[in-house]
């Protein structure tokens, strides 16, 4: 279980990004956080992965635990040993490197002895990659090298796969593949913490889901319970605002349909 407790985060000295964020991702369960442009969901994940320093943030209080134990003072390679991957926005594969030289870059962080075995696990996940092994990762498709970013994080054998905005910019045949995937991961024993703007899609493969607004936990719940939500629906599902409404603010969400305190 990875236990995230009244965290708050800021980049330089006035940036706030998170602000008392609280919630649970049980183990082999899919969580996904929603919520707009620059509300913190990648932030949330690179506190998660120990990464929040090179990017010029900090946290500035809170915990995070895995199994109780702190991960928040872990640097990153501290955080992939134990087990938490993290695939960031714009699904940076090294380019220059082949797929192979990429997939076992990501088996660095595993014994050995089970690196053949992790890799066949890849292969079978994702045969396209199994095609291209000798391939630049650069000169992969957009959707290919999702699934390269992915197939490298799952190299490492995570029990919790951090994903950042997988399906961004991919066409919807491989948006509906990246789904597929991610379920049969989670299928595998693998949680997944899956921050995504395309909120129908993460509601529909997650057991639970988080909404953030500006920094603060604005709503949690079982993803189907959100899903059927009015203001989730609204603001999220493609629901359209009346011109005469105000706009909604996270302090209305939050009126609406109570916050969950953790
Ligand atoms: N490296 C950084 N330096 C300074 N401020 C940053 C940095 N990264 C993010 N921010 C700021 O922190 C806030 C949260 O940003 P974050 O990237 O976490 O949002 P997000 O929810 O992932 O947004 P998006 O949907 O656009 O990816 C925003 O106000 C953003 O401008
Ligand atoms: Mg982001």
């Amino acid at each position: 279980m990875l236990t995230i407790s009244d965290l708050s985060a800021r980049y330089g000295r006035s940036v706030s990004a998170l602000r008392g964020v609280s919630f649970e991702v049980p183990d082999e369960s899919i969580v996904a956080v929603l919520g707009s442009n620059g509300a913190g969901k990648s932030t949330l994940l690179r506190a998660i992965s120990g990464t929040l320093g090179l990017h010029g943030g900090q946290l500035t209080s809170g915990r995070i635990s895995l199994d109780e134990q702190r991960l928040d003072r872990l640097d990153p390679a501290a955080v992939v040993h134990r087990k938490v991957l993290q695939v960031p926005e714009g699904r940076q594969v090294f380019g220059r490197m082949s797929v192979e030289e990429n997939l076992r870059a990501g088996g660095l962080a595993t014994e050995p002895g089970k690196r053949a075995a992790a890799r066949a696990a890849v292969l079978e996940l994702f045969p396209v990659l199994g095609q291209r092994l000798d391939q630049a990762a650069g000169l992969l498709s957009g959707g290919e090298q999702q699934m390269l970013a992915i197939g490298r994080a799952m190299m490492a054998e995570p029990r919790l796969l951090l994903l950042d905005e997988p399906s961004l910019g991919l066409a919807p045949q491989m948006i509906e593949r990246i789904g597929e995937v991610i379920t049969e991961i989670n299928g595998r024993g693998t949680a997944v913490l899956l921050v995504e703007q395309n909120a129908a899609m993460a509601l529909q493969l997650a057991h639970q889901a988080v909404v953030l607004e500006v920094g603060e936990l604005a709503l949690a719940g079982g993803a189907a319970e959100l899903a059927e939500s009015e203001d989730v629906q609204r603001l999220y599902l493609g629901g359209q605002l009346e011109a005469d409404d105000e706009p909604v603010r996270p302090a209305r969400v939050r009126r609406t349909l109570g916050v969950w305190q953790g």
